[in-house]
């Protein structure tokens, strides 16, 4: 165990607020490189890339999970927290991604999957293998059924994937899982469910692991009585710390816990909730430096394309990390959400849930209701938005190439338990899963697999992959990989202070515009039409100005045009 030393540097003071502004690229290992040719995604791939990751000009990697798992859930099954999967690599190989990101500049931070392991984790084979009433059984959730002999669910209530949450074994017994039957729950009331975790936080921590990313945060804390209440019963239950399953005020207590760990270490650990809940106000609970200190804010995420919509969620979540002191969090993509190249090319949401026949976002085509020219014109300028914005900027793999969600796999090739344990009718707003977002990286316009590795990859890569490889965009003026390299750098160098100026004067009707400390505008134009360009020193665009002295690099005296769904940013003259 590392123990806090007596004396901090400055320089490790300094250090320990790098996550306060961090542009963190997440990684989902299975489909980000493959150096063995296996089809699957590793961390020789990882490591093979760390200089691409390092060009892009990153802060910090999130790797989702990389721990030994049947892939259930895509890796969110855990069999082994504190080990790697050998389809994807060994501990060894874990200590030389460290160094070589570490040696890029770049931290890293794991997923943590503490609310369920998979049902094939030690713990859980005891639990199968031991009778009622006993301790292993009691590191989960286990339930006598109802029924005249116990044939029926304690409850009957669902997975989040759909389907029952609560699923039989042999002796009769019944377990619960919150997500998929291969995800029982933990029981957090159990000592040794807190102790066994620490024991985690301290073994990533130990091989340098600078933060962690706490998956489904909101839901370790339980409350269940004898009786369990019906699903409509839960559903009517207000979600404000007394909810049975989730966001209990006592949840806190558990993560006061794991600051006493993440402090051991200088610079002290850093973690960022994955925390659905009702309120902003509960959401701060999480980010509290007590806590966890920061929480993913996944309100861009789920807005339209609005310059009121984003002002509000901007106004709102700024407000509401000054009460913490945490810096918040902004995300357009991740690997559950359908990419925002293709967000943004379909009708508009309006903050309502619009259900998409399966078949839309299927066949894609302006004729069904998709617009990828546009879609991808608003991510990039978008990104450009967020990128402006103080606080931690997370990035989802595949963004940055400007890559669209992938449609066309078909369903017998998806591996996405949400699809399968749904039916087209109840499944959400993007109707097919989360495979279209996790297809492997095309890194070359040919060849196989585009590059990923030479064996293949483990969900289909559509043909247009090509136009959107690395290879395609590196180096090409105006590509979204090189707008991204750019936007990144700028960002590093302007970056200062957390704070940010709306500029009241430009920020009417669709634009919006606002100011960061050292003349640092940003301009958005959300609508079709193009506006007046303002002045300044034009620094970088979402999609190129139409004239030339109004390029990048360029200065704008008035008289030039930002077109629509278009970010620009500018040095304000004088600055
Ligand atoms: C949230 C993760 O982001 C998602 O991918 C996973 O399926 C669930 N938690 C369950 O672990």
């Amino acid at each position: 165990m590392t123990t806090a030393p007596l004396t901090v540097s400055a320089g490790q003071q300094a250090d320990a607020d790098w996550w306060r502004q961090a542009a963190v690229y997440q990684i989902y290992p299975r489909s980000f490189a493959d150096s063995n040719g296996d089809g699957i995604g590793d961390l020789g791939g990882i490591i093979s890339r760390v200089p691409y990751l390092q060009q892009l000009g990153l802060d910090a990697v999130w790797l989702s999970p990389f721990y030994p798992s049947a892939l259930a859930d895509g890796g969110y099954d855990v069999d082994d927290f504190r080990d790697v999967d050998p389809k994807i690599g060994t501990l060894a190989e874990f200590d030389e991604m460290v160094a070589a990101l570490h040696g890029a500049g770049i931290k890293l931070i794991v997923d943590l999957v503490p609310n369920h392991s998979s049902d094939r984790h030690e713990w859980f084979r005891e639990a199968l293998a031991s009778p009622k009433g006993s301790n292993a059984r009691a590191r989960y959730i286990f339930r006598d059924g109802m029924g005249e002999n116990g044939e029926l669910p304690p409850a009957d209530w669902t997975s989040i994937f759909g389907g029952p949450a609560w699923t039989r074994v042999p002796d009769g017994q019944w377990y619960l899982h919150s997500f998929a039957t291969e995800q029982p729950d933990f029981n957090w009331k159990h000592p040794e469910v807190h102790e066994d975790f620490k024991r985690t936080l301290r073994f990533w921590s130990d091989r340098g692991v600078d933060g962690f990313r706490i998956d489904v945060a909101h839901g370790l804390a339980k409350d269940l009585d004898e009786v369990l209440p019906s699903r409509a019963e839960l559903k009517a239950m207000p979600k404000d710390g007394t909810h049975p399953l989730w966001d209990r005020d006592e949840v806190h207590e558990i993560y006061a816990e794991w600051r006493a760990v993440f402090n051991e270490y200088t610079p002290a650990r850093t973690a960022v909730a994955e925390a659905w809940v009702e309120t902003p106000e509960r959401r701060a609970k999480y980010a509290s430096p007590e806590g966890l200190g920061q929480a993913f804010n996944f309100d861009l995420m789920e807005a339209d394309f609005d310059a009121t919509h984003f002002r509000d969620i901007v106004t709102d979540n700024l407000a509401q990390s000054a009460v913490t002191g945490s810096s918040t969090t902004w995300v357009f993509s991740n690997h559950d959400g359908i990419r925002h190249a293709t967000r943004y090319g379909l009708p508009p949401r309006n903050g309502q849930a619009v259900k998409h026949g399966a078949e839309w976002v299927l066949a894609g085509g302006p004729e069904d209701g998709i617009d990828k020219e546009l879609g991808l014109r608003r991510a990039r300028a978008a990104t450009m938005f967020e990128l402006a914005l103080p606080g931690s900027a997370y990035l989802y793999q595949g963004e940055e190439l400007g890559l669209h969600e992938v449609a066309e796999i078909p369903d017998a090739q998806r591996q996405d338990p949400a699809f399968w344990r749904t039916t087209a009718e109840d499944r959400g707003f993007d109707g097919l899963g989360r495979d279209g977002c996790r297809v492997p990286l095309p890194w070359t316009r040919e060849g196989e697999s585009f590059g990923f590795g030479t064996g293949g990859a483990h969900l289909p890569q559509p043909a247009w992959f090509a136009d959107f490889s690395v290879e395609a965009e590196d180096g090409v003026a105006g590509s979204t990989l090189e707008m991204y390299r750019e936007a990144l750098r700028l960002r590093s160098q302007l970056q200062s202070e957390e704070s940010l100026t709306w500029d009241e004067k430009l920020s009417t009707g669709d634009v919006l515009a606002f100011e960061r400390p050292g003349g640092w505008l940003s301009v958005t134009n959300f609508g079709d039409a193009p506006v007046a360009l303002p002045e300044g020193e034009v620094l970088l665009a979402s999609t190129p100005l139409a004239s030339d002295d109004g390029g990048a690099g360029g200065v704008s005296t008035g008289g030039q045009q930002l077109p629509g769904a278009t970010t620009v940013w500018l040095r304000r003259m004088g600055a």
